[in-house]
């Protein structure tokens, strides 16, 4: 793979400009500040290969499903975020050339994302096809503070001689997604107006009525003499979907034109569609008083902030430095728990792949980044949302032939399922478990069982009233199975007794009991109430608990490994190692018939279990089976390696661990899986979170401590890391075995280090060794 963008540890950067990976830098320049989003396009026209993309958080349409085969279940509609209005364009003509970065050659092309500020920046001579030069540089971002806003500062310099300059800018709501079912577009016309200092457009969905509304103002400077006549000529445009104003000027050689450009973005989401226009004009214009510079400023403070609480610092390997900072901004870009309707798909908001659904990867991978890196009530929306779906979920389970219980969709934007691959979407119900396992980890963390009477025992109770109808009783087998599922593992479909599955929905019945316990004890009012609205019996509760101790949780018991499936032994096992390069990916190599016959594996299915369920099971266990399914892991799922690299972690195999951790950090920005151009893998990057704070950090919450059981890398010369935990911030440093925790405060941490239990005040820090003996951290012990 050859390095195409310049490592350094706070910025991305790519220098020159080539088409051929335009579409990948388009996903890796992304911005977003959790409201809106936007593609890495240019502000000027471009006629080389590029996705337009900007995005409008849960601005959404629900796309006809097309299918070959039609089957009773499948839902009629795929929901899929939408590209909204192009909010960032400006036209630009040099003495009546279009500038198009297509059609010109480019010279000292640099593009910049500065993760620290939050920007994104490019700067370029383009060689006009008449062989005039100009230097163009831009600067832009969607603004933290001021969400609904969008900055640009954009400047022409005709290098060579005087030239009559035409900026245009726009905005363009005659948009279409790329993953249109049928080639439609989305958006119906409202209104589109300009004046000459002002342009504004306003549309409506085809279906749902989203309506949004856009508004910009911009500002002129130009250097120079400042007594100097400065004469410019305004001109609006306006057509349906679309409004802008083109101003013509002279600049002489040398001289700099700048155009500053804001914009307001807003919604029927957040306001009432009569007031939508008003509400964009005025935030545009508030934009526009507070200037270019002050936004910028409030927007450093702002992911200073960001920083401050969440950083990763790694010392002696930049390339790791700037990955780990790469995944924290694009995660912080894309959600910030302001709104709870909101969620995280799988390419934030950088591509239209997946839809812009919510997939079990938000409670199984997402959930800790956001648990450990912001406020309480980040993490507390994301499960709200899901008790929101809830009685969707219960209306999905229904359709699918159940009398009671809520099965959660596996891909979804309302609620609702919206996929329609049955082997995949429909059996995968394991994702009921993850929604299980997020309410006990977010309870766990932060202590806040309040949770669990208001919102989250519901949930445990209805999931596990699923599960109770989904299971079989077996004569035979003197066990409950589940029957007919995909596991995590989607290279094996319709199986029987996936372990992972069964394991986490007896999991998931033991932990609705004990909830039901928690609540008994700490406020017996709140489960009483919820015990009478959803008509919860005695019956149920005690069903619960027999199935939950008589699940089939299948070993072999020759070797002591929990079977991926009923069959999976009986498959030729032949690592992945022996098997030649040729055949990989497997999914673009193999049909689909070899996939599921072989016993390869696209992701962590039973690591995935000893991973969520870490303190039930000792090291040889997790050690056994490690050893058994990671050779024949390919790691298809970007969500793979990083569940492989915290085992590999805790079973003390340090350069698997490294090795997985490689593979997982820098997957967009080495463009691994050949795919970025669809967008970043921006769920699996709060796995490559997880494999630094879980993985070499160790960390984890039992009986209300702070476990932690850290190293780093050899190649690293040292490692710090950044947790909040309840009220309590905590900067985590290790080099080697040695390992620092201060607590930058407020309040005081209850902490386990190396297996010693420490209360550590605010203002106060503590030192430990590792023992090299000691790999789990539920078995370390201080040396
Ligand atoms: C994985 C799923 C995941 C989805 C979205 C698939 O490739 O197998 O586990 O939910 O991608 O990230």
């Amino acid at each position: 793979m050859k390095p195409y963008l310049k490592v350094n540890e706070w910025r991305i950067i790519e220098e020159g400009f080539d088409p051929e990976r335009n579409e990948v830098s388009e996903s890796v320049f992304s911005i977003g500040n959790g409201y809106m989003g936007q593609r890495a396009n240019f502000e000027e026209q471009y006629g080389g290969p590029s996705l337009q993309g900007s995005y409008m958080a849960g601005v959404y349409y629900p796309d006809k499903t097309r299918v070959g085969w039609w089957k009773n279940g499948y839902p009629e509609y795929f929901a899929k975020v939408l590209n909204s209005v192009n909010w960032i364009g400006i036209d630009v003509e040099i003495d009546g050339e279009t500038l198009d970065l297509a059609r010109c050659k480019t010279e000292d092309f640099v593009r910049t994302l500065d993760m620290r500020e939050g920007t994104l920046s490019r700067s370029f001579t383009a060689v006009l096809p008449d062989g005039k030069r100009v230097r163009v540089e831009s600067l832009r971002f969607v603004s933290v503070p001021y969400k609904e806003v969008g900055a640009i500062r954009y400047s022409v310099t005709p290098l060579d001689e005087p030239a009559e300059l035409k900026l245009t800018p726009y905005l363009d709501a005659d948009v279409v997604n790329k993953d249109s079912n049928y080639e439609e577009k989305f958006w119906d016309a409202i209104a589109q107006n300009a004046g000459l200092d002002y342009a504004s457009v306003e549309v409506r969905t085809k279906k749902l009525d989203f309506r949004v509304a856009s508004h910009m103002v911009y500002e002129l400077a130009a250097t120079g003499d400042e007594d100097q006549e400065f004469h410019v000529e305004a001109d609006t445009h306006k057509r349906e979907k679309f409004a802008g104003v083109t101003l013509s000027l002279r600049a002489e050689a040398g001289q700099s034109i700048t155009l500053y450009k804001y914009a307001a973005n807003v919604t029927s989401r957040d306001h009432l569609p009569e007031a939508l226009a008003d509400t964009a004009r005025d935030l545009a214009e508030d934009a526009r008083e507070r200037g270019f510079d002050a936004l910028l400023e409030a927007q450093r403070e702002a992911w200073a902030e960001k920083w401050r609480d969440g950083d990763i610092a790694i010392e002696g390997d930049d390339k790791a430095q700037q990955a780990i900072r790469f995944n924290i901004f694009q995660l912080h870009q894309t959600y910030t728990g302001e709104d709870d309707r909101l969620n995280i798909g799988p390419k934030g908001f950088t591509g239209e792949k997946y839809g812009g659904s919510t997939y079990w990867d938000t409670e199984a991978y997402c959930l800790p980044f956001y648990l450990s890196t912001a406020d309480q009530h980040v993490a507390r929306n994301l499960l709200i949302y899901r008790y929101k779906h809830l009685e969707k979920a219960k209306e999905n389970a229904a359709k699918l032939g159940f009398s009671k219980g809520a099965l959660y969709p596996m891909v979804t934007m309302n609620g609702e399922e919206c996929h329609n691959e049955w082997e995949i979407t429909f059996e995968e119900i394991h994702r009921n478990g993850a929604i299980a396992y997020a309410i006990y980890n977010y309870v766990e963390y932060t202590g806040d069982t309040a949770y669990l009477g208001e919102y989250g025992f519901e949930v445990l109770a209805e999931l596990s009233r699923f599960w109770e109808e989904r299971v079989t009783y077996s004569e035979r087998r003197g066990a409950y199975l589940i029957l007919g599922v995909t596991g995590p593992n989607e290279y094996e479909n319709n199986v029987n007794n996936n372990w992972y599955t069964n394991r986490m929905a007896a999991w998931t019945l033991e932990y609705t009991l004990e909830a039901a316990n928690i609540l008994k004890a700490e406020n017996p009012e709140a489960l009483e109430a919820v015990a009478e609205r959803i008509g919860l019996t005695k019956a149920e509760t005690d069903k619960w608990a027999d199935i939950s101790a008589r699940m089939l949780l299948a070993e072999d018991p020759e070797t002591g490994l929990f079977l991926q499936q009923d069959g999976f032994l009986d498959k030729e096992i032949l690592p992945v190692a022996q098997l030649d390069r040729s055949n990989l990916p497997l999914n673009q190599k193999w049909s689909w018939d070899r996939i599921l016959r072989s016993c390869y594996i696209k992701q962590a299915d039973v690591l995935q279990g000893l991973f969520f369920l870490g303190d039930r099971y000792d090291l040889e266990t997790k050690r056994r089976n490690f050893d058994f399914y990671e050779p024949i892991t390919v790691h298809e799922s970007s969500l793979s390696p990083c569940v492989h690299s915290i085992l590999a972690g805790e079973l003390g195999y340090t350069d698997k661990a490294y090795e997985m951790y490689l593979r997982t950090s820098r997957l967009d920005l080495d463009n691994y899986n050949n795919d970025t151009e669809d967008g970043c893998h921006t769920t699996s990057m709060a796995g490559t979170w997880m494999s630094v704070v879980h993985g070499f950090g160790g960390l984890r919450v039992r009986g209300g401590r702070l476990v932690l059981n850290p190293f780093s890398p050899d190649s690293w010369t040292s490692l710090s890391f950044k947790v909040g935990f309840r009220g309590a911030r905590l900067k985590v440093t290790v080099s080697g075995g040695h390992t620092t925790v201060e607590n930058e405060g407020p309040e005081a941490a209850s902490l386990t280090l190396y297996g010693r239990e420490i209360d550590l005040p605010a203002g106060e820090s503590v030192s430990g060794e590792r023992n090299p003996q000691a790999g789990a951290p539920d078995e370390a012990v201080e040396a």
